[in-house]
């Protein structure tokens, strides 16, 4: 199996769940079938099976021409539009994936940018940026959002600087709307290549669309693998057996710990190239469930660094959380503890044993010690780390959210508590249009 749910180490028996059995398949038949609530925005659904080849076809390519052209591509985006790609990137490639060779990377770096407003970070990026040849991918589904639509007005001057205005369009890359937004009507104007986001699909359920597929096609990875996974989930994960559903296993695991009273969900990793698979995952589950005053709020950790730092708010703090906890079953290395001939430092006991061994052990020390501080512990066996492998994982995550919103009752597909910042934001940067908002908010600071 590429993924098995353990609850051994929740406080739930499997069949307290049988109960649920009825209400979880009708979620998962409005899921499949496009009937439930947001189902203008299920087009992720069935996209692993569905995709445009023709666009995958030239997504291939154009990743090929940037490895061919660039030393450094800066994928251009935020939340959905730069999490996925990231977090993929981030679990298949070194941690040091930017400072390897280019002969040992066999592909660009990669750098991200839009996705804060950091002068700071952005000045930096170019500065670093200045005698390298470089490739942007800017994306944005709605092609309006601020923090990447500065980002690239200065990476699109930076480009026709150093290459003409005809070089510069060689060299990026758009992804947005098929028809509308302001990034869209650039791309034209400026004859750009463009891919598409699909109006059926929401940024944090992009992944397998061109949003992540050009960054992490030229990072290397095999997006066909990836997608393979993503079409595996899809078959696997509509079997109506309970116990043979590792997806419907989780799903009702986190529902039902909600409805018993707990507030906070913590993924655990024990490996730091899964840091940027959480923070798609909050993403995921923080925007989907967030609503009308219900949601778990989605937290992760990484251990062990964070054993030495929020290990204790977990083991003694307020009983208010649970753990899923995600292992790769297949070891990473086989790098060992050597025998060191004084011993100063007592670690002899260690020698021969592998670094990913040790680690287990930690998982399971804290394991034991979580589940006797009454955190429950619902483990995520992941069976290998790899494309195929990374392409499931998220695919079940994301039918779990949706089942998820279903089982809660709200719409896991839309966002609309994320529109209050910006019409603040914009009617403080005095943005045309915003004049009210703007007196008023400004006498309240
Ligand atoms: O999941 C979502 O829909 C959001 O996080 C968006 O991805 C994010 O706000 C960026 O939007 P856009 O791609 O329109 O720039």
């Amino acid at each position: 199996m590429s993924i098995r749910f353990d609850l051994t180490y929740t406080d739930i028996d499997a069949c307290e769940f049988e109960n649920r059995f009825d209400q979880l398949a009708k979620a998962n038949q409005e899921l499949m079938n496009k009937t439930g609530i947001g189902n203008d925005f299920l087009g992720w659904v069935d996209y692993p099976v569905k995709y445009d080849k023709e666009e995958f076809g030239r997504i291939k390519k154009a990743a090929q021409k940037i490895q061919n052209s660039c030393e450094a591509l800066v994928v251009i985006g935020i939340g959905g539009s730069y999490l996925g790609s990231k977090a993929v990137i981030s679990a298949l490639t070194s941690p040091f994936f930017n400072e390897e060779p280019r002969a040992k990377r066999k592909a660009p770096k990669i750098y991200f940018a839009g996705q804060n407003i950091s002068g700071k970070y952005l000045e930096n990026l170019l500065a670093l940026l200045k005698d390298q040849d470089v490739c942007v991918n800017v994306i944005s589904k709605s092609g309006t959002t601020t923090e990447p639509a500065i980002a690239f007005r200065f990476f699109k001057r930076f480009l026709e600087e150093k290459y003409g205005k005809d070089g510069a369009r060689e060299r990026i890359f758009v992804t947005t709307d098929k028809a509308k937004g302001a990034l869209k009507f650039m791309a034209t104007e400026e004859g750009y290549e463009t891919f598409v986001i699909a109006d059926d699909i929401g940024g944090r359920y992009s992944v397998f669309t061109a949003v992540g597929l050009l960054p992490i096609a030229t990072a290397g990875i095999d997006i066909e693998a990836l997608m393979a996974g993503g079409k595996s989930a899809y078959e696997d994960y509509n079997e109506p057996k309970f116990e043979k559903n590792p997806c419907f296993q989780y799903a009702l695991y986190r529902n039902e710990l909600y409805n018993r009273g707990k507030k906070i969900e913590i993924l655990v990793d024990y490996d730091p190239s899964l840091e940027y698979l959480a923070e798609w995952w909050k993403q995921l589950f923080g925007e989907s469930d967030g609503k009308d005053g219900k949601g778990l709020f989605p937290a992760s950790v990484h251990f062990s660094t964070d054993l030495h730092s929020m290990g204790q708010m977990i083991q003694d703090g307020p009983k208010n959380h649970f753990e899923t906890v995600i292992v790769i079953d297949d070891d990473q290395s086989d790098i060992k503890v050597f025998r060191d001939e004084k011993n100063l430092e007592g670690l002899n006991y260690l020698t021969g044993w592998e670094i990913d061994a040790i680690n287990e052990k930690a998982y399971m020390g804290t394991l034991l010690a979580h589940v006797d501080g009454d955190v429950p512990n619902g483990i995520i066996h992941l069976k290998k780390l790899d494309a195929f492998h990374i392409g499931k994982l998220i695919y079940f995550f994301e039918k779990a959210c949706g089942l998820n919103g279903y089982l809660m009752g709200v719409n896991p597909f839309d966002q609309p508590g994320v529109e209050a910042y910006k019409k603040n934001m914009f009617a403080l940067l005095h943005k045309p249009g915003y004049e009210a908002l703007t007196a008023e908010l400004e006498e309240r600071l």
